[in-house]
């Protein structure tokens, strides 16, 4: 059975769409056919299909050294259905200005008990390296096992 991945982001200036645009090219490339990757703007939320994924890709600029408060409405949101939740593979990616700070995504992911992949992707503006790639692919790698 096909499992299904969002990649969850905000972005207002364009740079974490970005990242989340490259994260599902880098998926594309490795041609699964087992894994169905789509993007989702946190603005567009859609909880239900959330609740019902395999897995999370989840990305946000860095506001004020914390995630975008569109990213934190799906931890607060499906924090009472943690319980579903838990065990499913989650890994992150963070925009910043100048400091990359993961602490707050990291700590709501651990309440939803998600399990989290490899290290998250932070980078400064769009500047998405050919190492921020290969650890793209790594986690992407990664995440598939655990699907
Ligand atoms: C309200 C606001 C708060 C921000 N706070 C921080 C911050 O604490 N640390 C930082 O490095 N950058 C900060 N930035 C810069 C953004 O994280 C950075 O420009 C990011 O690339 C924007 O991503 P986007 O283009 O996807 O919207 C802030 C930007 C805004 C608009």
């Amino acid at each position: 059975m096909t499992k299904n991945v969002y990649i969850l982001y905000y972005s207002k200036t364009g740079n974490t769409r970005k990242m989340a645009e490259q994260i599902l090219e880098t998926f594309s490339k490795l041609e699964s056919d087992s894994v169905d990757m789509k993007l989702m703007d946190a603005k567009e939320l859609d909880l239900a299909a959330l609740k019902s994924a395999d897995g999370y890709i989840i990305g946000t600029p860095n506001y004020f050294s914390a995630p975008s408060g569109y990213i934190k409405i799906f931890f607060d949101e499906l924090f009472m259905d943690r319980a579903i939740l838990k065990g499913r593979p989650v890994f992150c990616f963070v925009s910043h200005g100048g400091s990359g700070d993961i602490k707050h995504l990291k700590v709501m992911c651990d309440w939803l008990e998600l399990k989290i992949v490899g290290p998250a992707i932070v980078v400064k503006g769009n500047n998405i390296s050919s190492k921020d790639i290969t650890s793209i692919e790594t986690n992407i790698q990664e995440m598939m096992k655990l699907l």
